[in-house]
C-alpha cells in the first residue's frame, strides 16, 4: 500500500477551520491516501513551520488568515493567478522539491455565487469589503467578470488603493474607505431628490408628455475620479449595492467594523467570506439592516478545497454531500 501523503492548513488562529474536516471528506470519496493537519503559526513562526513540514514530508499546504502574502517569500515559483492577486491560499511542493504557490479562493467564490448560488455577477453591482489577502484573491476573479461596477472598500484606504492601481488592467475597480461609501450615498440620494424636483419643474400642463420626458440621458461621461474610477455621471446607481462581499477578518473578533447601512437594501444579496457553526456578526448585521439574502463563506471554504485538492490529486471532489453538511 502507498504512503499516506501529508497535506496541512497554516494560520494563526487556526482552531476554527474546518478545512481538515473537509479534506477527510473529499479524501473518503475520491479513495485518495492523504492525511490533513491543521498548524498553528503566529507570523515569526511561519517559516520554521512551513520547512519543518515540507522537510517531514509534506506534499502541500493551505494558507490561512495572517499568511496569504507572508508566504510568497518561501515560494520558488508563482502561478499566474497567485501572483497578480499577491497572495497565496495554496502550495504545492512539486517534483523537483520547490514550492510551487497558488490560490484558489477566487475561482471558489465564483463557483459558489454563481453554480450553488445560481448569482448573476456580469450584471451586478458588487461591493467588496477588506483588502487583505482574502480581497486580492478574489478581486481579479471578480474583475475580469467585469460587473456592472466594482468597488472595493478598507478601513485603511491606501491598500484599497493599491489594489486598484495593481488591478488597473484587469478590470474596472473603485477605492473608498467606509466613510466615503456613506458620503457617496448621501450625494446619490442628494442627486436623486433633486432629479424628482426638476421633473416636477420641468412639467408645463400645455405639454404632452410621454414615458421617454422621464428617462434620464443614458450617455454618460468618463469623468476620473480621485480614486482613478471612470464613471458614467449619468448613469450613476442607487447608494445600495446587489452584492455585498465581507473580505474583512473582524468577525474573527466577533466585530463587525462601521460599514455604512446605506450599502444594503432589501434586494443585496450579503456573503461574508467568515464562516462559523453560528450565525457570523456580519450575517447578523446584514440582516438587520434588511437585506434580500445573507451566506457565510462555507461554500467558497468548501469550493476552494476541492480547487486545491483537484491540484495536488488530480481530482476534484463532488462537493454537494459536504455543502449539505455545513451550515449556509
Ligand atoms: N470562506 C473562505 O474560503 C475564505 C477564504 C479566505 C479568507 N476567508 C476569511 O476572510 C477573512 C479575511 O481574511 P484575509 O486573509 O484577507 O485576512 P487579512 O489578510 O489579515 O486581512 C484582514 C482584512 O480585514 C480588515 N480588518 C480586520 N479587522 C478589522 C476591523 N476591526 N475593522 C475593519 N477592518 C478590519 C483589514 O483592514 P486593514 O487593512 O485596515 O487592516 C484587512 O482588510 C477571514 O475572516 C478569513 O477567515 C474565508
Amino acid at each position: 500500500m502507498p504512503e499516506v501523503e501529508k497535506y496541512a492548513v497554516i494560520g494563526h488562529p487556526i482552531a476554527h477551520s474546518k478545512s481538515p474536516v473537509i479534506h477527510k471528506v473529499f479524501a473518503e470519496q475520491t479513495g485518495e491516501n492523504i492525511s490533513y493537519e491543521a498548524i498553528d503559526a503566529p507570523p515569526e513562526e511561519l517559516h520554521n513551520a512551513v520547512t519543518r513540514f515540507i522537510t517531514l514530508g509534506g506534499r502541500g499546504l493551505n494558507v490561512t488568515v495572517p499568511h496569504k502574502q507572508a508566504i510568497i517569500d518561501l515560494m520558488d515559483t508563482l502561478t499566474e493567478r497567485a501572483e497578480i492577486a499577491g497572495a497565496v491560499n495554496t502550495v504545492i511542493k512539486l517534483e523537483d522539491g520547490s514550492l510551487c504557490g497558488d490560490n484558489t479562493d477566487g475561482i471558489g467564490l465564483i463557483i459558489d455565487l454563481q453554480d450553488n448560488l445560481g448569482l448573476d455577477l456580469e450584471n451586478m453591482r458588487i461591493l467588496v469589503l477588506g483588502a487583505g489577502g482574502a480581497a486580492r484573491g478574489i478581486l481579479a476573479t471578480l474583475a475580469e467578470l467585469r460587473p456592472e461596477e466594482l468597488v472595493i472598500a478598507n478601513r485603511t484606504l491606501d491598500k484599497a488603493l493599491d489594489i486598484v492601481d495593481e488591478f488597473a488592467d484587469i478590470g474596472r475597480i473603485k477605492a473608498r474607505s467606509f466613510e466615503e461609501l456613506a458620503e457617496d450615498a448621501s450625494e446619490m440620494a442628494d442627486a436623486d431628490a433633486d432629479d424628482d424636483i426638476d421633473d416636477i419643474d420641468d412639467i408645463d400642463e400645455d405639454d404632452d408628455y410621454s414615458a421617454d420626458d422621464y428617462i434620464a440621458d443614458a450617455s454618460g461621461s468618463d469623468d476620473e475620479d480621485d480614486n482613478g474610477y471612470e464613471g458614467d455621471d449619468d448613469n450613476e446607481p442607487g447608494p445600495a449595492f446587489d452584492l455585498v462581499i465581507n473580505a474583512t477578518s473582524a468577525g474573527l473578533e466577533g466585530k463587525v467594523p462601521p460599514f455604512p447601512a446605506c450599502i444594503i437594501g432589501p434586494d443585496t444579496v450579503c456573503y461574508d467570506l467568515s464562516y462559523s457553526m453560528r450565525e457570523t456578526p456580519f450575517v447578523t448585521w446584514a440582516k438587520a439592516q434588511g437585506c434580500a439574502a445573507a451566506h457565510q463563506g462555507w461554500g467558497m471554504l468548501i469550493e476552494q478545497a476541492a480547487e486545491s485538492f483537484n491540484i495536488w490529486r488530480d481530482i476534484r471532489p463532488d462537493t454537494t454531500d459536504v455543502r449539505k453538511q455545513l451550515p449556509s
